[in-house]
């Protein structure tokens, strides 16, 4: 059975670059969107071009270099900021307006000082005078996450009927439970009349720890696009980690989606983020962080070294990394000491480990992690090894 297609919309360059301290200058955008190009996105989200001469710059730019993918543009749902994203949006070869309005009782009330009406008109007219400049319009309703189901659903049959093709479904907040946000779009799937000519895209952040686990949710419940950024950038606690959800789906073949990224780009593109934004992922990040494949527990490497697959569940080549770590520590045991004494050159016999392993243990309490230089040492001084 052939897989159904979810997009990856990457937003690296918008709500990634939002951040404090992860501010890009034009040529560190370019060659991100150049890289994003080649991971496979289907949609670069590269700026918020009303914002700054220098996004609307950058979004140009990044339309005139980017070869595959759809180039996309956010604006609020004002005339001007819609003019201005497509006046910047006209070298791509593929544009896409991103336009929208927040729809929840606190956004209407206190950011707006509005009614539930106004915001279906303003929706409406935004995405209609979007679609005078691009046929690919994509509708965003802020703060989905804590608006109520039957008036988002309002909300985008009032964007459909005005010819948006993506219908952005954010939560905005990271409030929502996977079983909460999977139920959202189901709804909308079953309520919203029209819904057949647009596909929902998820877009969630992680204050709550939960954006990979919602959007899984999402797609799982039909949405068709996935909103997230390399490493999980974004606004306080971040977005939905690219790299998790590809390789979520990648791993879980029976759900039947597939992204058509290349994932061996994974870790390239992740390092490049991170040097070029200057911010870096804790170790233990998924997929990409500097543990994500190493292991120091002796019961572990044990296992590892016997075969891959009984601590692993991704190979490392599949991300782009050329192979797994196996870290000396005071917690290692005897078969991660032969493994790495071998890499260097030592076959040690069994006598011989015996006795290197004790001189390793007394080493290895004083030093949080052994290199090959520890080894070289603490096997060319044992008693046995001479
Ligand atoms: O989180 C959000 O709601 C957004 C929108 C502007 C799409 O980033
Ligand atoms: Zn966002």
């Amino acid at each position: 059975m052939s897989k159904d297609k979810v997009q990856i919309f990457d937003t690296t360059l918008r709500d990634g670059e939002q951040v404090p301290g992860c501010k890009l200058n034009k040529g560190q955008k370019l060659v991100i969107a150049e890289r994003l190009d080649t991971l496979g996105v289907d949609v670069i989200e590269a700026g918020f071009p009303v914002s700054s001469p220098g996004d609307f710059e950058a979004v140009a730019a990044i339309g005139r270099i980017v070869k595959n993918a759809t180039v996309c543009g956010l604006t609020r749902a004002v005339e001007n900021d819609i003019k201005v994203a497509s006046e910047a949006l006209k070298t791509a070869k593929r544009p896409r307006i991103h336009t929208g309005i927040g729809t929840s009782d606190s956004h209407i009330k206190y950011k707006f000082n509005t009614t539930r009406e106004e915001v279906l008109e303003r929706a409406f007219k935004a995405v209609k005078y979007a679609k005078s400049f691009v046929e690919d319009v994509e509708f965003y309703a802020e703060d989905a996450g804590r608006t109520s189901n039957e008036f988002l659903a309002k909300v985008c049959e009032q964007a459909i009927a005005a010819g948006a093709t993506v219908l952005n479904i954010p939560d905005t907040t990271g409030y929502c439970l996977p079983s909460e946000y999977g139920q959202k779009i189901k709804y909308l799937k079953e309520h919203v009349k029209g819904i057949e000519k647009a596909i929902l895209s998820c877009h969630c952040h992680n204050d709550l720890g939960l954006a990979t686990a919602n959007s899984i949710e999402g797609v799982i419940h039909g949405a068709r696009q996935i909103e997230c950024t390399i490493n999980g950038v974004g606004e306080r606690a971040g977005n939905t980690a690219l790299e998790e959800v590809v390789m979520i789906l990648k791993q879980h073949p029976y759900l039947n989606l597939d992204t058509g990224i290349n994932t061996k780009e994974l870790y390239g593109i992740s390092q490049l983020v991170q040097e070029q934004m200057g911010v870096f992922a804790q170790p233990n990040k998924a997929i990409i962080g500097s543990n994500a494949f190493a292991h120091s527990s002796g019961i572990h490497q044990d296992g590892v070294i016997k075969n891959r697959e009984t601590y692993e569940i991704i190979d490392p080549k599949d991300v782009g990394v050329t192979e797994s770590a196996i870290v000396l520590t005071a917690r290692s045991g005897r078969a991660a000491l032969a493994y790495r004494a071998k890499n260097i050159g030592y076959d040690l016999t069994k006598l011989q480990l015996d006795d290197v392993y004790q001189n390793f243990l007394v080493f290895a309490d004083r030093k949080k992690e052994i290199n090959d230089t520890d080894i070289h040492q603490i096997i060319e001084t044992s008693n046995v090894y001479q």
